[in-house]
């Protein structure tokens, strides 16, 4: 297996950093969107041969150095009786439930357990597994309290662990909007979660990413949980948070995807500006600040995974 990125998160040295991208196996792709044109998004998500299949679609077209997941941050609402669907151009819809509930995660999850073994069959690249930061998943779900907030860690505890079970190789937790609270709200509606999550999966081994938009404002709360490793955007230079973060923590980031978008000669400059920034730096995984947009050139995406293999030295 590819191991790169296993390596990197150990901050082991590499002969190259490896590469992958936030939002890679979703609408950017022509092939994806001939799937999902037949089928609605939950459903894909919810079938594991379909799920497996479009995991690994960026894998074969485009050489990434590892898989995610294809599925959503939002699926741990059906625990809680939420219906989730996203419907063309209206965006992201939960459906509140008809009465309370609280489900068993293994079995409304088990799609996803299914999906990741089947991957794991023949996957050439470390597959990662992921879920939503409980605040992140509270503001979809309109239950941001401190009761809401504690269930939602507790099934996530579970859904990460189930994920362990099924094989995935490592795990990021995306708490995309908790980086724009202010300091007490993230300390109380945020961390304290965070932390849970972290401290829950330590005695697993797996190692864990964690992913907030504005997260450069929250360098040492986030380093206090000691992650395996911080993914950043663009608001800050990768060389100058290598300096923030200790040299046990990686860091991933942090290309805009506005520039990803291109123009081609725009993203070559940048991109060379990055990795050479970070070169001799142990600990670094080339991704984007934040996810892939859809009209993004399937071409720009070649040459900038191309781009950092050439790199590859020994
Ligand atoms: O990264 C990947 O390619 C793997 C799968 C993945 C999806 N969503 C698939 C998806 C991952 C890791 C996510 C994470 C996710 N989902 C986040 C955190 C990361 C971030 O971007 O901040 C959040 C906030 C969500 C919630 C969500 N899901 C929204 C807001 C939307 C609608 C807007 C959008 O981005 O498309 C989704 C839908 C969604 N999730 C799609 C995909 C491929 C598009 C569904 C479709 O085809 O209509």
């Amino acid at each position: 297996m590819n191991d790169l990125l296993l390596r990197a998160l150990k901050c082991e040295p590499v002969p190259r950093p490896p590469i992958w991208l936030h939002r890679q196996a979703g609408r950017f792709l022509p092939q994806y969107r001939a799937i999902r044109a037949d089928h609605s998004f939950r459903h894909l998500v919810g079938t594991p041969e379909i799920a497996a299949q479009i995991t690994k679609l960026p894998i074969d077209l485009l050489g990434m150095d590892a898989a995610i997941l294809f599925s959503d941050i939002l699926v741990i609402a059906e625990v809680f009786g939420f219906a989730f669907d996203f419907s063309d151009g209206k965006g992201v819809r939960l459906k509140e439930p008809e009465a309370e509930v609280r489900r068993d995660v293994r079995e409304t999850l088990s799609y996803v357990a299914e999906t990741i073994q089947l991957l794991k069959k023949d996957l050439a690249v470390p597959l990662i597994g992921f879920c939503g930061g409980p605040y992140t998943v509270s503001t979809y779900m309109r239950r941001t309290t401190p009761e809401w907030l504690e269930m939602i860690t507790t099934a996530t505890i579970e859904y990460l662990q189930m994920q362990v079970e099924a094989g995935v190789d490592a795990i990021q937790i995306f708490d995309s909007w908790a980086g724009k609270l202010d300091p007490l709200d993230f300390s109380t509606l945020a961390l304290p979660y965070l932390k849970k999550i972290v401290d829950a999966l330590r005695p697993t081994g797996i190692p864990i990413t964690l992913f907030c938009r504005g997260s450069t404002r929250y360098i040492k709360e986030l380093v206090s949980l000691e992650p395996t490793a911080l993914s950043f955007d663009w608001e800050k230079e990768m060389h100058e948070l290598r300096k923030e973060v200790p040299a046990h923590i990686a860091i991933q980031g942090n290309l805009d995807p506005a520039i990803l978008k291109g123009p081609l000669d725009v993203l070559q400059e940048k991109a060379k500006s990055l990795l050479c920034s970070m070169q001799g730096e142990r600990g670094f995984i080339f991704n984007l600040g934040h996810g892939v947009v859809p009209e993004t050139p399937v071409e720009n995406v070649r040459w900038l995974i191309e781009y950092i293999k050439v790199t590859e030295k020994g």
